[in-house]
């Protein structure tokens, strides 16, 4: 079991101190007679959630990655981008759990970047964050990125450096970590949703977090796109049951993909299985988020779906078409895939809180407006400077509270938490998340137990908001107090 190889791996340091290893209820009962603390139940009921470590196939995917200005059609017209091997969105990496992805990276960018991995659990050195777990790439430098991903599921890949102008210009990719066993779906599909802002000439805007963008909620562009495209269609025939994946790589937007008549369910959320799929109904797609649906199209009829975008819904805008049509299929009968052990954490608002992050803006900065985590703007990735400790293999109850009047989707890099409760009220999303959105004056409140140590970037994914000083590190330690 997966625990039990953990508790191998706690280290000299907790094997010295017994009674510091306690960190399962199996382990507690074993050893003494008291009743279990919270904080050891609430570990006990994520015991199993997501392994530690993964067996590896031994299968190696080595790609060579190429960031670099290029020329590529957007929505119908030729913008000039920055890209991943002169494609936008960059290239879909497809490997299956347990293989390993080598990826050489080249930059021929006019500017240091680096590749940071969304949600994939990777050793800290492959996290991408410049100056924090690795020296920026310098044009013309390469970096290799190596590892295992440790979770099936739909992530995707960005740089870590002026994240705000090299995102926009085009730089994402999708990592898909499919399941060890085949896919039961009839298609797996995968959906970039994106927006872009264009300048009178028809081109990227290169004015990047203006005082406008950053006194809301980021840059909204006015050219929607999915997969590159402003008329993006998805062929099905009557009877399919497709898994479509998909991702907001907007720097700003925030979306709630609605899907007319079809009756989605939610599969996955930010790559993670549900306790069991649910019904999609008002879910909001803020940027970094990813949604893997479960459509059945049970239907003996021709018919053009419309997706929308319903974030506002008296503007809902289309974004997408379904086009049902062809000879029907024979429907395939299956369970989804799902996780069984995402914990309900009903205690959870109870645990003391470990830190409680206030939200808030004020003038002054670079950009005239500085975006900060208790009251301090992000003093630079070489500053190395950490807000909060936390320890690996525990639980730990930690607020985000909003006290500005914008949106902020909040990321925490290297862990994935499980939102407990929204203004104070106990909410069960039957899924890890590892971004979720707090809206304006609201408080959030999320239960984490990291798995790997470090130092990871928690920040928010408006960009520019990230960009403007909305980011600190989080450090993760072993129990017996060694660092990464
Ligand atoms: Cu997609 Cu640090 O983020
Ligand atoms: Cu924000």
């Amino acid at each position: 079991m997966i625990w039990s190889r953990r508790s191998f791996s706690v280290g000299l340091g907790a094997s010295l101190i017994p009674s510091g290893c306690r960190d399962s209820a199996t382990e507690a009962s074993s050893t003494s007679q008291q009743a279990p603390t919270l904080h050891e139940r609430l570990h006990a009921e994520f015991v199993g959630a997501y392994p530690d470590e993964i067996e590896p196939t031994g299968r190696v995917h080595e790609v060579e990655i190429v960031a670099a200005p290029a020329r590529v059609q957007i929505g119908g017209r030729a913008l000039e981008v920055w890209a991943y091997n002169g494609q936008v969105p960059g290239p879909t990496l497809r490997i299956r759990l347990g293989d390993t992805l080598k990826v050489q990276f080249v930059n021929r960018l006019p500017s240091e970047t680096t590749i940071h991995w969304h949600g994939v659990r990777v050793p800290n050195a492959m996290d991408g964050v410049p100056h924090v777990t690795q020296p920026p790439v310098r044009p013309g430098e390469t970096f290799l990125y190596e590892f295992t991903p440790k979770d099936a599921g739909t992530y995707w890949f960005h740089p870590h450096v002026r994240g705000s102008e090299q995102v926009e210009r085009g730089l994402h990719g999708v990592l898909i970590v499919e399941d060890a066993q085949p896919s039961p779906y009839t298609q797996d599909v995968m959906w970039v949703v994106d927006d872009w802002r264009l300048d009178e000439t028809g081109q990227i805007d290169g004015r990047f977090n203006t005082r406008h963008d950053l006194a809301h909620d980021g840059r909204w562009g006015q050219l929607r796109t999915v997969n590159g495209r402003s008329d993006e269609t998805l062929n099905v025939r009557p009877g399919e049951r497709i898994r479509l994946r998909m991702l907001n790589c907007a720097n700003g937007r925030t979306i709630v993909p609605h899907f007319g008549s079809l009756e989605p369910k939610i599969l996955a959320v930010d790559g993670k299985y549900l306790r069991a799929p649910i019904p999609l109904e008002r879910f909001e797609m803020a940027p970094g988020n990813r949604l893997d649906l479960d459509i059945t199209f049970d239907r003996g009829v021709s018919e053009l779906v419309s997706v929308l975008d319903d974030f506002y819904p008296p503007r809902a805008a289309s974004i997408a078409t379904i086009a049902i049509d062809g000879e029907a299929v024979e429907a395939p009968a299956f369970t989804p895939p799902a996780a069984a052990h995402v914990p309900v954490w009903s205690e959870g608002t109870a645990a003391p809180l470990h830190h409680d992050y206030r939200m808030n803006a004020r003038a002054g900065g670079e950009h005239g407006i500085e975006w900060m985590f208790d009251n301090e703007p992000f003093a630079g990735h070489d500053q190395h400077q950490i807000s909060s400790s936390l320890t690996r293999h525990q639980f730990h109850r930690i607020r985000f509270s909003n006290d500005s009047a914008r949106l902020h989707p909040i990321h925490m890099h290297g862990m994935f938490f499980r939102l407990l409760a929204r203004n104070g009220e106990p909410v069960d999303e039957p899924f890890f998340r590892d971004t979720v959105l707090v809206h304006g004056r609201e408080t959030v409140d999320l239960g984490v137990v990291p798995t790997d140590v470090g130092k990871w970037m928690v920040h928010c994914h408006i960009l520019e908001h990230a960009e403007a000083g909305m980011m600190t590190l989080v450090e993760v330690r072993d129990r017996g107090g060694a660092r990464s």
